[in-house]
């Protein structure tokens, strides 16, 4: 119920979370794994019924979301670090949560007057506050002073900063390969805007920085990250 009320809320907000040239895709129904090409069936031939489903929808979402941009239908393989492989010349991202599936993805080599992306990343949560110990393992000194600032608001902000890091991880690792910690990365929110900055450690290079944006409806937290490509140097 959660998950499908969320659905027509994250659809009106597409243009608001990506920039032009990504296609979202959302559902909450169940899809059978039929729908799965063989690697795919291979690679989740070991999980239970519910994560099998959990991973279906997410294949589907994503093979729609391909073919919304022209992509091919094909195969999308489990990488070694269960990032999915994209088809080449494409970036995305997949994102689960009690039943709801989003999956963003782009071209990399965009259309005219679109930007070059070269990373998505999704992540939704449950809008609860996190569990009291995990709260130092996600944000850093300066961000727990900033949480506490916002205390009384009645947002979930620390679900937040787990949310939107998520995100970042998940936009830069499939091409980056770079594991990292959640307080490797820095967050400063706009809550006016419902967007967030990710600064990453200057160890990473480029990029230095990841643009996100946030909603908060019906009980679930969604953050959509994207890795633009920074202008060449002069
Ligand atoms: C990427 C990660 C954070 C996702 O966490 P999660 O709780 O599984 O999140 P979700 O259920 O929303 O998303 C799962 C989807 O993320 C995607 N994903 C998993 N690992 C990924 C990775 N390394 N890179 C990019 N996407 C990844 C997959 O598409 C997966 O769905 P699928 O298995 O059905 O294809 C987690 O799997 C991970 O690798 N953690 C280790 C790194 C870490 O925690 N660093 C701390 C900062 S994030």
């Amino acid at each position: 119920m959660v998950a499908a009320a969320l659905i027509p809320v994250v659809e009106r907000s597409q243009e608001r979370l990506f920039p032009e040239g990504v296609s979202l895709v959302t559902r909450s129904d169940r899809s059978d794994d039929s729908e799965l090409f063989p690697e795919e069936l291979r690679a989740i031939a070991r999980a239970t019924p519910a994560r099998q489903r959990e991973f279906a929808l997410g294949r589907c979402c994503a093979r729609e979301a391909l073919a919304l941009l022209g992509g091919p239908r094909v195969a999308i393989p489990v990488g070694r670090f269960r990032d999915p492989v994209w088809p080449f010349g494409y970036v995305g991202s997949i994102a689960h949560c009690q039943g709801f599936c989003a999956v963003a993805v782009a071209r990399t080599l965009p259309a005219s007057g679109c930007p070059t992306i070269r990373g998505l990343g999704l992540d939704s949560e449950m809008a609860v506050s996190l569990p009291e110990e995990l709260i130092g393992i996600v944000c850093s000194a300066k961000e727990c002073i900033w949480l506490a600032s916002r205390q009384g608001d009645g947002l979930p902000w620390d679900r937040l900063f787990f949310c939107a890091k998520k995100s970042a991880y998940k936009c830069l690792f499939p091409t980056t390969h770079h594991f990292l910690e959640f307080r490797d990365m820095a967050v400063r929110f706009d809550a006016e805007h419902s967007s967030f900055d990710v600064t990453l450690p200057s160890r990473y290079g480029s990029p230095s920085h990841l643009a996100g944006c946030y909603l908060i409806q019906n009980r679930l937290v969604l953050s959509a990250t994207t890795w633009v490509q920074e202008p060449d140097c002069p």
